[in-house]
């Protein structure tokens, strides 16, 4: 078969293929920019391997190209880079590699490109496409990759016990490719992969949460997250998540089942939002349900405090998983503290103070936090839905309604520690915090405006309440 050569390619593969063959290294373009174009993907990497040195015919192409472009050089793995009209290109020469066993680190020596291919992970990602002149264009299949990609499978080249213990890390990448791509994955892989679940050791977290994360900015997650927890990965990789799954009953009651619910409410999320963190909020809203769940025989199965304790939980995940312990980390574990807060407001609490202090507390990560809650109705009840989504409905009115009242949004109270500490001539100390809490509660309740005059005059009561006495004279406000 021959490879439908686009215009804005025409060029650059003229020049490779001219450059190759001067230099008389064969060349072929491989691996995922070949996958991507014959399924109609967006590609902008592209990988080129000849029979030979690919830093000199990568420098060689440099040459001939208008305005001549910066090269990078990686010595060490044999490579180089260079970007042309958006496209980043990278050079190698072919190569058979062989695993050591404890280490992702091949040893790698020359070899043919049958080699080079026998070495790859999946038969879509060893596809090649001759620059010689003599087949310039053509496809070559040595594992049927064109047919695979026809019926969407994910397989081995070559033996898959062998593929993935060469490399671990293609476990991940397969289920990876399965979610993003809506593939299946051949049986016997999928086997392999539980077979060899174990060497995930060997490799670095930072690489597994990579494959991790493009497996949740997929369209439907939950896909890849069973795969991972029938190979039985995710228990390695995730323990918290695999730790949802599954359902116990006691005197005719039983819980649902917080794995699946986890993944269905993160496939909704899915549709409104690509953010990431948004997506990992949802991952993460019931991860301390199984450390929570409790049996009361009057009321059933209940999970109090999980959302407390899931917020708390987060910072050890984030650190194990490596993801990153900044303001990111913050924001999911915000959304999984007040994950509960929107939908538990019932028809007769929905009070104004209610609605302020959610406004106060989700600050500019409301909606976030809207969207995260309307993806978590998820009952089999539909009296229990049409409730929720009005309930819902009610709240994000009342939101609109206060917050063009109160303009309450990342509020800060006027009163602060120093204007406390100042007014009465007092060190930080436990009153300054009673003080502030004060104020800030009935500013909140309604009690009183949110305004600095009304504050100062509620602080110098409650101050007398405790029993301190004003610096300045009475009258003497700010
Ligand atoms: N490859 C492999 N084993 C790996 C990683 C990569 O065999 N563990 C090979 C595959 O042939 C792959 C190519 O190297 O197609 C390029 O790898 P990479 O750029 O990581 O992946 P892509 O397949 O291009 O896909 P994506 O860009 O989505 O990661």
């Amino acid at each position: 078969m021959i490879f439908s050569i686009q215009p804005h390619e025409r060029e650059i593969f003229r020049l490779i293929s001219q450059t190759a063959a001067e230099l008389g290294y064969p060349a072929y373009v491989v691996g995922g920019y070949v996958r991507d174009r014959l399924l109609a993907r967006p590609s902008k990497d592209m990988d080129i391997v000849c029979v030979g040195n690919g830093i000199h015919l990568a420098q060689e192409l440099a040459t001939r190209l208008h305005p001549m472009p910066r090269v990078a050089v990686y010595q060490r793995f044999g490579t180089a880079m260079l970007r042309w009209n958006d496209i980043e290109i990278e050079f190698v020469g072919a190569r058979r590699e062989s695993y050591r066993h404890d280490s992702r680190k091949p040893t790698v020596v020359d070899g043919t490109l049958e080699d080079d291919q026998n070495r790859r992970d999946f038969t879509i990602n060893a596809l090649a496409v001759s620059l010689n002149a003599q087949d310039f264009g053509t496809i070559i299949d040595p594992f049927n990759g064109l047919q695979h990609l026809k019926e969407k499978i994910i397989k081995t080249p070559l033996e898959p016990g062998r593929t993935f213990s060469d490399d671990p890390l293609r476990m991940m990448r397969a289920i990876r490719f399965a979610t993003q791509l809506d593939f299946a994955i051949a049986p016997e892989t999928l086997q392999a992969i539980a077979e060899y679940r174990d060497r995930i050791r060997i490799v670095s977290m930072e690489r597994v949460t990579i494959e991790l994360n493009k497996i949740i900015e997929s369209r439907q997650p939950s896909t890849g997250f069973k795969l991972l927890f029938n190979t039985g990965l995710l228990q390695l990789i995730f323990p918290e998540m695999a730790a949802l799954h599954g359902v116990e009953k006691r005197q005719g009651k039983a819980h649902k089942d917080n794995f699946y619910h986890t993944l269905q409410v993160l496939d909704n999320l899915c549709r409104t939002t690509s953010n990431l963190w948004l997506r990992w909020s949802a991952i993460l809203h019931d991860i301390a349900k199984p450390a929570t769940k409790r049996f009361e025989p009057e009321h059933g199965w209940t999970f109090h405090g999980h959302e407390v304790l899931g917020a708390a939980m987060v910072p050890r995940i984030f650190a194990r998983l490596k993801l990153p312990l900044d303001h990111k980390m913050k924001y999911v574990q915000k959304l999984v503290l007040l994950h509960l807060r929107p939908i538990s407001l019932t028809k007769e609490n929905i009070t104004d103070s209610a609605i302020r202090r959610l406004l106060v507390d989700a600050g500019d990560d409301l909606e976030d936090l809207m969207l995260l809650c309307q993806a978590d109705i998820t009952s089999k009840n539909p009296q229990k839905v049409q409730r929720y989504l009005e309930n819902y409905e009610m709240v994000k009115e009342r939101l609109a309604e206060v917050e063009a009242k109160d303009h309450l949004r990342n509020w800060q109270p006027p009163i602060t520690g120093e204007i406390i500490m100042e007014a009465f001539g007092l060190q930080p100390s436990r009153e300054v915090g009673i003080i502030k809490t004060a104020v800030r509660e009935a500013i909140l309740d309604g009690k009183v405006e949110n305004n600095l005059e009304a504050a100062y005059a509620y602080m110098l009561e409650q101050g007398k309440a405790l029993g301190l006495a004003p610096v300045n004279e009475p009258g003497n406000n700010p």
